[in-house]
Parts: C-alpha cells; sequence; structure tokens
C-alpha cells in the first residue's frame, strides 16, 4: 500500500490480510477470494472530536455535499476526493416515532421508531450505497455499471445513472418475482434490463462473470465502497435521537450489506470514541429465505474472529444445493439463498450482541398493514423488521422498557401488487397471490366498497360507517 494512502482496501480474511490500493477495482480479495472492507488510517484524517459537529452542516444545505445525507458524514467514510464525489440528493430520510405501531410489537407508546429509508430518491435504502460505489466508479474512470438485483439495487443504479449521465448501465434481475414498482423503475430510468431465466442468486452469478469479462463496473454490495455509503444510516438515526444511542437497531437480512455496514459503522464509531456503548443488533429473515436464521440461530456459526467454520457453511449449501431447496417468499426484495456478505453479518452480530429471527410471510403483512396505518407506510421485506420487533418482544429479548429502532429499507410503492392482493383481493385472487406463501388472512385489511354511482348510495354507505 502507497504510504501516502489513508484509506485502503483490506481482505476481511486475518490469515490473509492483504491491503490494495483505493485506485483498484476489486469485489473480492484477488489472494484468497475473501470479502474486501474499505479501512482508514484514523490517526491520518481529520476526525470530529464528537458527532455534534455534523449537526452545523444542515444550514450549508445549498452545498450538495452538505445535502447529502450520506456526503456530509464524508470525514467517516473518507476515500474520496470531494471534487470526485457523485451525488443525487441522497439520504433525506426521518426517523420516526409510530405509536400504533409501537403498541402493536408490545411496546409502550415512546419506545418504537422507524427509519424511512424508503424516501431516498429511487424509494430504498441502496441509494446511500450507491453514491458512494457511484462515487469510487467514477473516481476510477468506469463508464459502464452493472449489478443484480431482486429490484432495488436496479432501481438505484438506474436512477444514479440516468440522473449523472456517467455511465451506462445494465441491471441484471431474476425472472417473475421482482415487484412491478421496482422493475418500472429501471425500465423508466433507461438500464439495458436483462431478465435471467433463474432467480436472483442466478442473476448474482452471472453479473459476476459479465464483469470480469467484460471489465464492467460492479454495482453489489460485494463492492466494498456500496457498504461505506451504507453506514450513514446509523449516523442518521443517531442524529435523529440527538446522539443518543438505541437499545435495538432491528433490520431485515436478505444479502446482508446492510446489517454488515452497520456494524462496521458502530465498531468504527465506538472505536473513534464518537459513542460509548453499541445497540444490539436484530436481523430479520423472511422464513421462506432464512439461510442467515439457519447458520446463526440453528447451527452454531460465529464470526470467530475472523474465522467461522468454513465446514459449516459449506456443507449448509451443499445440503441447500443437494435438496434443491430454493429461497421463496412475499417480501421478493430478501429472497436470496447465498447471502453474499454473510461473514461481515456475522462480524456485526458477534460486535453487537446480535441475534437473527425468522418470521412468516402472514407476520409480514400483518406488520406491513400496520406500518401503513400507523406511519408512512413499506414495501414487504421492509416490514419483516417490525414482524421482528414484535416476536423479539413476545419472547422477552426485547425488553419492555428497550427503545427500538426498525429499519424500513422500501417505499410503500414498490409492491403495490402484494399491496392490493391483501387489502383488497377477492378469494380465488388472494389465494393465488399470497396463499402459495402461506398468508391465509389479512386482518387488518382495508376493504374498497364497491357502490353505485348514486349519491344517496354513497352516502348510506358513509354514514353507516361513521
Ligand atoms: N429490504 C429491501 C427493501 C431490499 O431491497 C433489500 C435488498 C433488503 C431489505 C435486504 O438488504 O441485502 O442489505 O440484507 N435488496 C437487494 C436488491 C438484494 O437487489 O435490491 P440486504
Amino acid at each position: 500500500m502507497p504510504s501516502s494512502e489513508p484509506a485502503y482496501q483490506q481482505c476481511l480474511n486475518p490469515d490473509c490480510n492483504a491491503r490494495f490500493s483505493i485506485g483498484e477495482t476489486l469485489t473480492r480479495c484477488p489472494e484468497c477470494c475473501d470479502l474486501l472492507d474499505i479501512e482508514y488510517d484514523w490517526d491520518r484524517l481529520p476526525v470530529p472530536r464528537s458527532l455534534r459537529d455534523f449537526e452545523s452542516r444542515w444550514g450549508r444545505r445549498n452545498e450538495p455535499l452538505e445535502f447529502s445525507g450520506v456526503w456530509r458524514f464524508r470525514q467517516l467514510l473518507p476515500f474520496a476526493p470531494e471534487n470526485q464525489i457523485v451525488t443525487i440528493g441522497e439520504g433525506q430520510t426521518i426517523l420516526q416515532q409510530a405509536q400504533a405501531v409501537a403498541r402493536y410489537c408490545g411496546l409502550p407508546a415512546d419506545g418504537l421508531y422507524l427509519q424511512y429509508e424508503g424516501l431516498n430518491p429511487s424509494g430504498s435504502f441502496k441509494d446511500n450505497g450507491m453514491t458512494a460505489a457511484c462515487t469510487h466508479a467514477h473516481m476510477v474512470g468506469a463508464k459502464h455499471a452493472a449489478c443484480a438485483s431482486t429490484g432495488n439495487t436496479s432501481a438505484s443504479l438506474a436512477i444514479f445513472a440516468s440522473a449523472t449521465h456517467l455511465f451506462r448501465v445494465i441491471v441484471f434481475v431474476g425472472s417473475g418475482k421482482i415487484a412491478y414498482g421496482k422493475l418500472s423503475q429501471a425500465l423508466d430510468y433507461g438500464s439495458k434490463t436483462l431478465q435471467i431465466a433463474g432467480d436472483f442468486d442466478d442473476a448474482m452469478s452471472q453479473v459476476q462473470a459479465v464483469c470480469r469479462e467484460e471489465k464492467i463496473y460492479l454495482c453489489n454490495s460485494l463492492n466494498p465502497f456500496r457498504l461505506e455509503g451504507q453506514k450513514t444510516i446509523i449516523y442518521r438515526i443517531l442524529e435523529a435521537l440527538r446522539w443518543e444511542v438505541p437499545d435495538w437497531i432491528v433490520v431485515p437480512g436478505g444479502n446482508l450489506g446492510n446489517s454488515s455496514a452497520f456494524g462496521k459503522a458502530l465498531i468504527e464509531l465506538k472505536h473513534l470514541g464518537l459513542i460509548d456503548r453499541l445497540p444490539r443488533l436484530a436481523i430479520i429473515n423472511a422464513r421462506g429465505s432464512n439461510t442467515l436464521y439457519r447458520l446463526w440461530e440453528q447451527q452454531g456459526l460465529r464470526w470467530s474472529g475472523g474465522r467461522p467454520d468454513q465446514e459449516i457453511i459449506d456443507s449448509f449449501f451443499d445440503e441447500m444445493d443437494q435438496s434443491g431447496r430454493r429461497a421463496s417468499t412475499l417480501a421478493t426484495a430478501i429472497q436470496i439463498n447465498r447471502p453474499v456478505n454473510l461473514k461481515k453479518a456475522l462480524r456485526a452480530l458477534d460486535a453487537c450482541d446480535g441475534v437473527v429471527r425468522e418470521v412468516s410471510d402472514q407476520e409480514i403483512l400483518d406488520a406491513k398493514a400496520q406500518v401503513g396505518s400507523g406511519g408512512f407506510g413499506c414495501e414487504p421485506a421492509s416490514a419483516a423488521s417490525v414482524a421482528g420487533t414484535k416476536l423479539l418482544r413476545a419472547q422477552g429479548v426485547i425488553a419492555p422498557g428497550d427503545k427500538v429502532v426498525c429499519i424500513l429499507t422500501g417505499h410503500q410503492l414498490k409492491d403495490p401488487t402484494t399491496t392490493v392482493a391483501y387489502h383488497a383481493a377477492d378469494e380465488e385472487q388472494f389465494d393465488r397471490i399470497l396463499g402459495s406463501q402461506g398468508v391465509h388472512a389479512a386482518p387488518f385489511a382495508n376493504k374498497p366498497v364497491s357502490v353505485a354511482n348514486e349519491l344517496d348510495q354513497i352516502l348510506e354507505v358513509i354514514r353507516s360507517s361513521r
């Protein structure tokens, strides 16, 4: 590593520990194929003395880097020269106390906060990471970028391409299960969209091969720069809580990029003396897509100082392949068999005294209806965090007085098909769309009322429901 570089890429494997320049385009360690981290020589960087130092930034919001909810924290992800940063105004998201949702989860009215990452430009948390990946792509002069996606990553990369015109973009999605809102974004933003005859995991492996072969810049969360951007979700939560650390952060788990980024953010803040304790982390899988739950809770896989038991991992995936078991959930965003950031998520769980839970699609859709009627709404995968909180509270893992933050990862409008099916479908449609995934009731359905185009009948309906 050149000594002039205070930021560098480092292999996650402690037995390898290889370092590479920031200027290299890598997604895995070229020496041992493990994941890479972006690391910093903090002693040589201007680190804020206190997190409160960030508060004055909003006053300068007419400068694009201060307006961005990612880059106003750039001292905590200092890998990019300011004149190379690619921003589209991401990270203007908010934390809201949600009293009705808190009660649903069995918490006091002031015990639960919802972090709405769906308010990002493309409608999901992915924009936090994509601004960082696109910045690095720009730094290394990439003109073509690609990703595989269950829908939100592709929407995010596509919007960065359409809004900046810096890259030509190809997105790979699986067939069938992508939610319409997300597919419509990739198409509308003008990205070349390849629907692979396979699932997300197939698309993920194809995009890596294509990027290697064609020297295209890969924007999945395997890319360590993506995760640097996603760290800022934690900074914004702390900022909204007046820099007070909550007791729990609860996040849906898919490819495990978010949970990995959260762990890294928190470990770094503690290391820098900017917080004095870490929150606990709960990662919530959908039951139909529960690789992490099985490995962490059932098979006892642990971080083990950076040397997780590879035999447990290999035999788990061998069994998955031999039995032909494939992920299947209505929370299509997190329908993933082989989460690429598994090891980093183990590190996050280890640092944050974490737990992993699985919730059914029924629990997810019921929780989603609660977020809709008690807040701004979210897409199905996001509601796994609320369903998981309810479960952890019922199990007594989350205590009655704990302060809990649930990450709502995607916007309510991403998957209208599932929402409308839950609230409004007739029996046949309900069974076709939801029943096959084990959802047989909609206790919180808000059914539309059909009424004739006659004023007196309309008035009758309104008066009878008052
Ligand atoms: N929630 C939403 C709405 C998502 O889109 C994703 C992932 C997750 C949660 C899981 O986050 O992967 O960091 O654990 N979506 C990816 C995609 C896989 O392609 O859009 P994770």
